[in-house]
């Protein structure tokens, strides 16, 4: 057996989104490492269409955390627009935003796609070329960053913002990216100040059905809503901001 499945269990189960980074930084050795393992995930038709930037440069990070910021402001004002409940945490406080807790990372690392590997695929003519198998393999590779982090005693958090339109324009100037990559998201990696508390995880008979779909496990528009409202309350509260 190469690895138990309860040492695996244990891996995923206590992987958890970490803002609080030590200042301690990164051995290369370790990031070469997480991107060994990334580098075997699963892609569709085995087209890895990923390449990867490892950005270390404070002056750089600097740059990134200050136009994340200002979006921010703008996001704010949308979110507050919101059933209160439903607002993220970030929408509590004021204009002059405290750094994110990724800019404790000491390492970022920024998933690419190259669109032309979606040439691998089959051309259908109720799909496009190989789309959401070019997404889900950049999500295959970006979960393994994640684990790989976790098993090596660090911490790590997943950055969707690099993927926004706008951070996508100011990116490929920054970072010198060819035009047609496009930037997935961003893994902001090192040792966590703590580990972070387990989380709620939906049961597992509310989501498997055998055979065919069970109606009886169907969720209204209340459930779903609710659960949305629990998962964002827990998040406020785990931010210290109700
Ligand atoms: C597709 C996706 C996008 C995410 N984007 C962000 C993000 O932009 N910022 C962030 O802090 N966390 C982000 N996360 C992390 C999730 O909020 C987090 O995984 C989820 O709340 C579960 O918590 P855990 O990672 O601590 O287990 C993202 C996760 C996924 C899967």
């Amino acid at each position: 057996m190469i690895m138990s499945y309860d040492n695996f269990y244990e891996l995923v189960k206590t992987r958890r989104s970490v803002h609080r980074f030590k200042p301690d930084p990164v051995p290369d050795e370790y990031v070469e490492k997480i991107l060994e393992v990334a580098r075997w995930a699963p892609s569709g038709a085995n087209a890895q269409p990923w390449e990867f930037i490892v950005i270390r440069d404070r002056g750089l990070q600097q740059k990134i955390i200050e136009i994340h910021k200002q979006s921010q402001t703008v996001s704010k004002r949308m979110e507050l627009a919101r059933e209160e409940d439903l607002r993220h945490p970030t929408a509590y406080m004021n204009n002059t935003w405290a750094d994110p807790g990724y800019a404790g990372a000491p390492v970022w690392i920024l998933v690419l796609g190259d669109p032309r590997y979606k040439e691998t695929f089959l051309v259908h003519p109720l799909l496009t070329y190989g789309d959401a198998n070019f997404y889900s393999s950049l999500a295959s590779t970006f979960v393994l960053i994640h684990l790989s982090a976790k098993s090596l005693g660090l911490g790590s958090q997943w950055m969707t913002s690099a993927a926004l339109p706008f951070m996508q324009a100011l990116l490929h100037d920054m970072l010198n990216i060819p035009r047609q990559f496009y930037i997935y998201d961003m893994a902001c990696i090192g040792f966590p100040v703590e580990q972070p508390k387990p989380r709620l995880v939906r049961p597992l008979d509310e989501m498997v059905h055998h055979d065919r779909y069970e109606m009886s496990k169907y969720r209204s528009n209340e459930q779903v809503l609710e659960h949305i409202k629990t998962v964002s309350l827990a998040r406020q509260q785990a931010a210290g901001r109700r």
